[in-house]
């Protein structure tokens, strides 16, 4: 009877996809609390690859019951078609559990969305323009539509006020929009969700829990993205830390186990905000060919820059995590040098925490290691190069938690457990 979190400990693209796809048949129940359709988790097997951008990433394993919490943000045009894309590989009508709770994306959120990034000019997020930050300031202003809301007779009537003032702000920003028949496409799509199992799901995962059954919740987007302890306003509009999943779940954090934190060997952000140790030379040009660093959901090229010590710390510090897990290790396979930053040096003087700004000013003291060469046929620990356990053990050190998942490719078995 326990809860499990994996989460991102950077900007998000850590992997969870691949290891939520790889835990998945030792839980009951896989569940997404947080976020929408921004997310992207690509999951690799049997040389085929998948990106799942709203259901969660259990859902290849049959005997997985996979959940979209209360806390997501649902889009049913952008889930008909990854239903659409999945449904040879799995059977999502049967195994997929959607919380009447979650808040609906309409079509005029994703218009919002556009017009506030263009409005905010060269100060804009880069937002994936899914429409997540307007779904979720309706959801807080206590404005939104949940999906339960679809089977209630004022369902029209709700939507149509919902949609008019959303045109009146859009007119205010001056902003053209044509949203006709993008409403026509997402009321075909609201008839089809009527066809699935929407339920109040934290009766469904207390219930479970209660059996004696296990829950691992997916996170999306990573700490960085946090809306109260990322480099905001550079974030998303969710709590993406661990106590997201209690409140994006209807779960007591007193039934948490364990906390999976994720990252990968070196750190990588899509869209724009502050990143000191990102690279503009080749190295951060080689990393992202690579690593094939490309957005899994806006296909944008993600920066990339050495490992970041002092936001992994304060990630773990944030969530809690118990165990860590790395990914992508063998991107660097390469590389003869390897640097992580272990303080920043902020106008002269050394710091050890984030401060409120990662401002321009932050240098980055780096630290280096030893290359490794290849790792990524290597299937024990042991047989793993001592450079590479060098790597390893330093980071264990500095964050007093252990590595317990090593990732060291793009397929589902591409694992070594330590
Ligand atoms: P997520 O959003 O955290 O699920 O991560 P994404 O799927 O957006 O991005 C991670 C990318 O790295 C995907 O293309 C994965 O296929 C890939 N990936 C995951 N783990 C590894 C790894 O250990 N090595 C390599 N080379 N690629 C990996
Ligand atoms: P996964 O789950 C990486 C980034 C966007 C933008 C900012 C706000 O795949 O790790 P939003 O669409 O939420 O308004 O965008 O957050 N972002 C992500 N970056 N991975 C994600 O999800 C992201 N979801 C949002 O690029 O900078
Ligand atoms: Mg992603």
């Amino acid at each position: 009877m326990k809860l499990d979190i994996l989460l991102g400990l950077q900007w998000g693209d850590e992997g969870k996809g691949k290891i939520v796809d790889y835990l998945s048949p030792k839980y009951k129940i896989v569940a997404r609390f947080q976020g929408g359709p921004n997310a992207g988790h690509t999951l690799v097997f049997n040389n085929k690859k998948f990106v799942l951008h709203l259901i969660p990433s259990g859902i290849f394993r049959q005997e997985t019951i996979n959940v979209i919490g209360n806390g997501v943000v649902f889009d049913p045009v952008i889930f008909e078609q990854e239903v659409n894309n999945i449904s040879e590989f799995a059977d999502v009508k049967n195994n997929l559990y959607i919380s009447s709770r979650a808040h609906l994306i309409l079509p005029t959120h994703k218009l919002l969305d556009a017009a506030y990034e263009k409005a905010k000019a060269e100060n804009k997020i880069g937002s994936t323009l899914k429409g997540i930050s307007p779904a979720y300031t309706d959801k807080i202003g206590r404005n939104g539509i949940r999906i339960g809301d679809i089977f209630e007779k004022d369902f029209n009537l709700k939507l149509n006020s919902t949609i008019d003032n959303h045109k009146k702000i859009l007119e205010f920003y001056n902003f053209e929009y044509s949203v006709n028949d993008l409403l026509d496409k997402w009321l075909v799509a609201i008839e089809k969700l009527k066809n699935y199992k929407i339920i109040n799901t934290e009766y469904f995962l207390n219930n479970h829990l209660n059996a004696g059954n296990s829950i691992l919740a997916e996170g999306a987007q990573g700490t960085m993205l946090d809306v109260e302890f990322g480099t905001y306003p550079f974030v998303t509009s969710s709590n993406t830390i661990a106590a997201g999943a209690n409140s994006g779940l209807g779960i007591s954090p007193k039934k948490v186990d364990k906390i999976y934190g994720i990252f990968k060997a070196y750190t990588t952000r899509v869209g724009y905000g502050p990143f000191p140790t990102e690279l503009f030379d080749d190295n951060g040009k080689e990393i992202q060919q690579k690593g094939n660093e490309f957005g899994a959901t806006t296909g944008r090229p993600r920066r990339c820059g050495w490992l970041d010590l002092l936001v992994l710390n304060y990630a773990c510090l944030i969530n809690g995590v118990t165990d860590l897990i790395m990914t992508k290790a063998d991107v660097l396979s390469d590389f003869n040098n390897i640097f992580v930053a272990d303080k920043y040096i902020i106008n002269n003087q050394q710091c050890n925490e984030l401060p409120l700004y990662l401002t321009e000013n932050i240098k980055p003291n780096y630290l280096k290691f030893k290359p490794w060469g290849k790792i990524n046929n290597i299937k024990h620990f042991e047989n793993l190069p001592d450079s590479f356990k060098t790597y390893i053990d330093f980071i264990e050190k500095f964050t007093k938690t252990k590595i317990s998942v090593i990732s060291t490719g793009v397929d589902r078995n591409d694992i070594i457990i330590k």
